[in-house]
């Protein structure tokens, strides 16, 4: 705590110190890093900084509004927030390999980007929530071995060419010291204590080409998984939970009909790193209320399954 609140007064003197009067941009992306580092130059710098978050279209269920309420009606930040869904749909209409998909989502990502970044002209400044354990990982470059795995993109990985000087200051920390961090600042629980998110969003979690209706499908689906892990006191005994939306169809029965539907296979995994991870060992009857659930609320869901592989052989996301 003591600790704590020391690390809060320092950092906040030296970026102010490093800032002066000039002006900082802070990219967010509505995960627990980019939050808590925006909080923090708000409360370092108030109005000079300006947050960037791009609404690529790809979001899960109420993720935008929640950025939105935060930031700018409880922290009173100046954000802004782009809304480029339509963009990134159109960019990705036909386009099923998922390295091609993670390559056009980062394109555009850095474009909006940069086009919204030009609307703040004085900016000198760019603020990003690294943590320690990216700092290490990437061996100070931001092409890991990952990358060579999958092609990562966040909002951390924005490229040097934008020309803004860096300012990282949770460079030193670890995950769980952001999240005492983001409490301290005043975060709401549900931004402190949410899994982590990949940067292309649902894409990733959209077997095949991306397309509205499946984006819709997927979301919700997933509310339901969160809703029933929530319930079930799991959410925070688990570091990552969602569901994904299978190139598949199968036979069904409803009533006296035959169904011929989709997939939702679910994936809730436990890990320290990211880099390992174990399927959670969720109760019976926590699967069984969500798939009931899903198969009852879901259109065009007729078939729940549950991902039983680790990592590795198998990745966290499936794309
Ligand atoms: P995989 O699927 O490689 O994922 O086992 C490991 C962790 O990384 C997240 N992930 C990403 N995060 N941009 C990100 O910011 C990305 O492109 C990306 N791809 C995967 C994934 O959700 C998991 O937490």
């Amino acid at each position: 705590q003591w600790k704590m609140t020391a690390f809060i007064e320092n950092t906040v003197a030296e970026i102010r110190r490093k800032v002066g009067n000039k002006r900082v941009i802070c990219g967010l992306s509505g995960g627990v890093d980019s939050s808590v580092c925006a909080a923090l130059l708000v409360k370092a710098i108030g109005p000079q900084v300006a947050c960037i978050y791009v609404d690529n279209g790809l979001m899960r269920e109420g993720e935008t509004e929640l950025v939105k309420h935060t930031f700018r009606d409880w922290f009173k930040a100046d954000l802004h927030a782009v809304d480029a869904g339509e963009r990134f749909l159109t960019a990705l209409a036909g386009v099923t390999d998922p390295q091609q998909k993670r390559k056009i989502i980062g394109k555009v990502f850095i474009d909006v980007f940069k086009e919204e970044a030009k609307s703040i002209p004085d900016a000198h400044f760019l603020a990003q929530g690294t943590l320690y354990p990216d700092v290490i990982e990437s061996g100070g470059s931001p092409d890991g071995p990952a990358a060579t795995i999958k092609l990562h993109h966040n909002v951390g990985g924005l490229p040097a060419e934008l020309g803004f000087e860096l300012i990282e200051p949770l460079r030193d920390l670890f995950k769980d010291e952001v999240r005492h961090l983001g409490t301290e600042l005043g975060l709401p629980e549900d931004v402190v204590w949410r899994h982590p998110f990949p940067g292309p969003g649902l894409a990733v979690r959209c077997l095949g080409e991306v397309t509205d209706p499946k984006l819709q499908t997927i979301r919700k689906a997933d509310t339901i998984f969160l809703e029933e892990l929530r319930k079930a006191g799991w959410y925070r005994k688990t570091s990552q939970a969602f569901a994904v939306l299978l190139p598949v169809q199968s036979v069904g029965v409803m009533g006296d009909g035959r169904t011929y539907e989709s997939t939702i296979c679910l994936r809730c995994v436990q890990t320290d790193d990211f880099m390992t991870a174990d399927w959670s060992r969720l109760p019976e009857d926590l699967l069984a209320r969500t798939a009931t659930a899903i198969i009852n609320r879901v259109k065009g869901i007729n078939r729940v399954v549950y991902d039983i592989s680790s990592k590795p052989p198998a990745t966290i996301e499936w794309e």
